[in-house]
């Protein structure tokens, strides 16, 4: 793994290029199974209108007519909405407009690390709720409530589909945890909605106090445009835009948001897909002696007994990349994406090889 300072302490699944150049490989040589991005995509018509965004001139800094075709497509008002330089960095935006120094930030653990760090870079005072295997990893939202009454936490950072663990966070739970907590602001980073079981939640209601951050990287397979957005009341809008600077999403990702909104089917089809990809990989593993655990979107966790090594084993020898779950506390779990049948049995094939040894 590489020790380069951007992303050090903040381990993301993809290839490592410094890393593969270390091992003699090419990106385009590894099946990847530790980044959850949809493998069928980009759509075409998504990639049309990337390129031929015009890149001469500045991009629109309100990301007027993407916030409206967004807005119509979701069923709300432009005003909830902002467009970003994809989910992350929105995550860095909303931290730094909701966090000063010692601001009481309660992350919901183990979860996907970028707010966490920017909370952090803010000067917060962090606490946590971790939720366990022996329930699967399950998201408790009446346990949360109490942890963040006990830390006095204002701001709460929630993932579902949450990553790594794939637990997805029913609507009514969402409700009644915003309903007990109506002073704090709960982050919820919905990035896999639409590659989840839960997508009908895309557009429901959400409570005053929820500022909901979505990518259109994973279901739309354009992680190299970086493009997301924020959900939320018109007033939490404006206190991020505050917060953050000018022309903060490029025309070919305001251009992509445009055009992903025509590609419901798409989207459709691809997460079929890949929910029965993970059904069938799962059910393979498990006849391996293996057992995965309970997802509810196109990755999940997998019990392992050494995650580093079996990880550096799977790439040095097969070409194959899986997520060591080490940086999120969890060294004995490694994160499968759902990936077409060809690709699943060449992993197959290298966990025979491997598992005995690690
Ligand atoms: C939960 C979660 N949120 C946000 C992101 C970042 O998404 P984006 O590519 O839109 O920045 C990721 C990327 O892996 C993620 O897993």
């Amino acid at each position: 793994m590489t020790d380069d300072p951007v992303t050090l302490g903040r381990r993301h699944g993809g290839p490592h290029h410094e890393e593969l150049e270390r091992l003699g490989l090419r990106p385009e040589e590894v099946i990847d199974f530790s980044v959850s991005t949809n493998p069928y995509g980009p759509a075409p018509a998504v990639v049309e209108a990337i390129r031929r965004a015009p890149v001469a001139a500045y991009p629109d800094p309100s990301a007027t007519l993407a916030r409206r075709r967004l807005a119509e497509h979701l069923g709300v008002r432009a005003s909830q909405l902002a467009l970003g330089n994809g989910a992350a960095d929105l995550l860095w935006s909303l931290a730094r407009a909701l966090v000063s120094p010692h601001t009481r930030v309660l992350i919901v653990e183990p979860t996907f690390g970028e707010f966490r760090a920017a909370a952090e870079a803010g000067g917060a005072t962090m606490a946590e709720w971790r939720a366990s295997l022996e329930s699967a990893f399950q998201i408790d939202t009446a346990a949360i409530a109490d942890r963040v009454r006990a830390a006095c936490a204002q701001v709460v950072y929630l993932c579902a589909p949450n990553v790594p663990t794939g637990a997805g966070l029913p609507a009514g739970a969402l409700a009644a945890l915003a309903a007990a907590l109506p002073a704090v602001e709960i982050v919820l980073d919905q990035s896999f909605l639409l590659l989840s079981h839960d997508w009908q939640d895309l557009g429901l209601p959400l409570p005053e106090n929820v500022i909901c951050v979505r990518s259109l990287t994973k279901e739309h397979a354009i992680p190299g445009v970086r493009v997301g957005y924020v959900l939320a009341a018109p007033a939490r809008i404006e206190r991020l835009e505050r917060h953050r600077p000018a022309w903060s999403s490029s025309a070919p990702a305001q251009a992509a948001a445009i055009a992903s909104c025509a590609e419901t089917a798409f989207v459709a089809e691809s997460r079929a897909r890949l929910l029965q990809d993970r059904l069938r990989l799962c059910a393979d593993l498990r006849a391996l002696g293996l057992q995965p655990l309970p997802s509810t979107t196109n990755f999940f966790l997998l019990p392992v007994r050494d995650a580093p090594a079996l990880r550096a084993r799977l790439l040095g020898n097969h070409r194959i990349l899986v997520r060591d779950c080490t940086s999120f506390g969890l060294p004995s779990f490694i994160r499968l994406s759902a990936r077409p049948a060809g690709d699943c049995q060449r992993l197959l094939t290298a966990l025979r090889a491997e598992l005995p040894r690690c």
